[in-house]
């Protein structure tokens, strides 16, 4: 309701400086004591049925913040305190970078979505795991189970593709002790080149490389290859190919899209990538193909358009183990994630499921 009242007055305001705004908010709110089980207490929704495991993590809901809400790791307890069960971080480059010039992210209201072309605003892994560490130390809010932190990392735009396996490593390095899950970015349309990394050569090297190291590590994390919604069916079967094959322990689908059909409005025409509602048949559908080649082996993350608890509750069907928002946070507000919690938790008594696993993939049509 709050939300309704001073959602025009943050949308007079640039869209990258509204975010601005409302995340120094958040992280305020996040440093008053009792601020963040009184957010709990308003936004969070407790169903046991919510519950679920993914990839060896224990998650207290399905749903998560996407990339590139909290490039900092600013606002996990906020985040987590608003309903979020998970929390994913960056992307994370290597070294700090500014990003493209302003003005670099759109509202498109007519037709529910955004577009950015940000180009990875990085404070750099080092700052990064130094505010990592320090969430760490902090949260100890008793909160069971805790806001689970995925960490997705990419590469600065300054390093040639050829070089890209070198500061995915180091990001890697640098972070995964501090995370629960690493997603690797492979899929950003804002870092010229950087979905060539789909092909089959580029992506071998980074995936074996990164899944040497990760076992190498005392505590070997999950690890996500994020993808786009723009590669032919072939391209992504040889990237979740290439990723099972180097143990990767997931995929995330998807990322912006850089199409523009069918939009209304006039920021159409801005360069960057799309998201939010014209994102979500798109997105759907690289998640069923995924579904489909790797048949429940692995854990799916779906992501793109999710704006309401059907379609949380559609892709989970289609075979997706978590859902994450981004988009539908800027236009429905801050309790959109206990209200995505609540419809599905109905949805799922409503179909007698007793837990979200039994959900994940009834629908998927293998050999379709
Ligand atoms: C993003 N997204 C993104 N993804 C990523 O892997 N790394 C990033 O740094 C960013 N940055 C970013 C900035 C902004 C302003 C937006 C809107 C999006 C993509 C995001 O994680 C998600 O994949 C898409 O936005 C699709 O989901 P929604 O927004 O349709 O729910």
């Amino acid at each position: 309701m709050i939300y309704r009242v001073l959602k025009p007055l943050i949308f007079r305001l640039d869209p990258e400086r509204a975010h601005d705004l409302t995340s120094a908010a958040l992280a305020l709110v996040g440093r008053v004591p009792v601020a963040p089980t009184i957010l709990r207490a308003m936004f969070s929704v407790r169903d046991p049925i919510l519950s679920t495991s993914c990839a060896g993590l224990s998650f207290a809901n399905p749903i998560g913040i996407a990339a590139g809400f909290d490039k900092r790791a600013l606002l996990i307890g906020p985040l987590g305190a608003l309903g979020f069960g998970h929390v994913e971080i960056g992307t994370v480059t290597p070294r700090p970078q500014s990003g493209n010039p302003l003005p670099r992210m759109f509202r498109l209201p007519e037709d529910a979505a955004l577009i950015n072309r940000l180009g990875f605003n990085s404070p750099g892994m080092a700052a990064t795991a130094r505010q990592l560490r320090q969430y760490r130390q902090r949260s100890t809010s008793g909160q069971n189970p805790p806001t689970i932190v995925g960490v997705n990392i990419g590469k600065n735009r300054d390093t040639s593709i050829e070089h890209a396996t070198e500061d995915y490593l180091a990001a890697f390095v640098a972070l995964a002790p501090m995370a629960d899950y690493v997603a690797v970015n492979i899929s950003s349309p804002n870092t010229p080149g950087l979905r060539k990394l789909h092909e089959r050569a580029a992506l071998e090297q980074l995936v074996t490389a990164l899944a040497e190291t990760n076992r190498a590590m005392p505590q070997p994390r999950p690890l996500f290859l994020k993808v786009s919604p723009d590669e032919s069916d072939a391209q992504i079967e040889t990237v979740v190919d290439v990723g099972l094959a180097a143990g990767f322990s997931g995929f995330i689908a998807t990322n912006t899209t850089v199409a523009r059909e069918g939009l209304q409005s006039a920021r159409a025409v801005e360069v960057g990538g799309l998201s939010g509602q014209p994102l979500a048949a798109k997105a759907r559908r690289t998640l069923q193909q995924i579904a489909r080649q790797t048949t429940g082996r692995v854990p799916l993350i779906a992501v793109g358009g999710i704006a309401d608890a059907e379609e949380a509750y559609a892709r989970i069907r289609a075979g997706a183990s978590l859902v994450q928002i981004y988009t539908a946070l800027v236009y429905h507000g801050p309790g959109i994630a206990g209200l995505l919690a609540q419809g599905l938790a109905q949805l799922l008594h409503r179909d007698g499921f007793a837990t979200i696993s039994e959900a994940v993939g009834v629908d998927c049509q293998v050999g379709a």
